[in-house]
């Protein structure tokens, strides 16, 4: 546990990081030139923490630069200076349980043009928050989320790599609005085939047997998806990355939602019909303890506040 005589004193107002600056939550603010805001010329990652440990801070770290590098953006910004400044971020705001996102965008424009050369350097955003409760709750949790099949697709790699966490969250924006208004909670995208790809903002795995089934086409790479496929290993499950389709999926025991700020949710019905028994699955129950334990414990994770964490 963190001892809390032993934590920094809270900031009035949250810190957060803009720009080679620490700024109080209102006073921060970016450029209305800025391309991240203008056509959402830029990328993002998030990362979960409790009790100070931030939930797989590499591998995050990892695939943010592999989405700089992808756009070319101009970073000057090691990862090992990204990786003192979000930690910083923490401990700036003494957060016990907190998620933190880091922006990155191609930065200011001297006019409001789409030419890409015209950004002089990426713009670096970093902000630390309290832990959030999303449209996943753990209400819906308990129940089962119902999730729908979605008209719109998900935007295919050939035309923008959904391995890249890009600002360009439109096609996920308007897959959330779809399910919202069908009266869902969560809603699954198909690729340009047909085939299951994610979910506006998580990744979607299914167990059938001893076989978990993930998919990856056309996906973000989730980091939680790796703990749903590290977690099926441990119970000596055939791990299948592969296609598959709604009728794989509807006919699976159990179907999981994996991302960072909600965690692995079970659900239980797509479209109409009922996955297994109606109800979460032991594996959907047995992972979500164990992500939560995890998340608590350090598994995985980075200390912030090392001088204050006692066992
Ligand atoms: C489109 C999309 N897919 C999957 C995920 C899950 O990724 P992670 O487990 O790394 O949070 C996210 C997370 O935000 C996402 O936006």
């Amino acid at each position: 546990m963190l001892n809390p005589k032993k934590m920094p004193p809270k900031p009035k107002e949250l810190y957060i990081y803009v720009n080679g600056e620490w700024l109080p939550n209102s006073q921060a603010k970016i450029s209305v030139m800025d391309h991240g805001l203008l056509y959402g010329d830029g990328c993002f990652d998030a990362w979960m923490g409790m009790n100070g440990f931030i939930y797989q801070l590499d591998p995050h770290l990892d695939r943010l630069y592999r989405s700089v590098h992808s756009l070319q953006l101009d970073l000057r910004m090691s990862k090992k200076e990204m990786r003192e400044k979000i930690i910083e971020s923490v401990q700036k705001n003494a957060l016990v349980d907190f998620y933190i996102k880091t922006v990155v965008t191609r930065g200011i424009s001297p006019h409001p043009v789409i030419d890409p050369a015209k950004c002089e350097k990426a713009s670096v955003i970093i902000y630390a928050r309290p832990k959030i409760q999303t449209e996943v709750t753990d209400e819906v949790k308990a129940r089962g989320v119902r999730i729908k099949v979605l008209s719109i697709r998900r935007v295919p790699r050939y035309s923008l790599e959904p391995k890249v966490k890009s600002l360009n969250y439109l096609n996920i924006v308007m897959g959330k609005l779809e399910a919202r208004v069908s009266g869902f909670d969560e809603a699954v995208m198909l690729d340009d085939e047909g085939y299951i790809c994610e979910c506006p903002g998580f990744n979607i795995e299914a167990i059938s047997g001893n076989k978990l089934m993930a998919p990856k086409n056309d996906i973000l790479m989730g980091i939680t998806r790796d703990t749903v496929i590290q977690m099926c290993r441990d119970e000596g499950m055939e791990i299948d990355e592969g296609f598959f389709t709604v009728y794989d999926f509807v006919n699976a025991d159990e179907v999981l939602l994996s991302n960072s700020v909600s965690g692995i949710a079970p659900v239980t019905q797509i479209d109409g019909w009922k996955i297994g028994t109606g109800k979460p699955g032991k594996y959907g129950l047995k992972f979500q303890e164990i992500y939560l334990n995890w998340l608590k414990t350090g598994v995985n994770g980075t200390q912030c506040f090392p001088e204050a964490w006692e066992d």
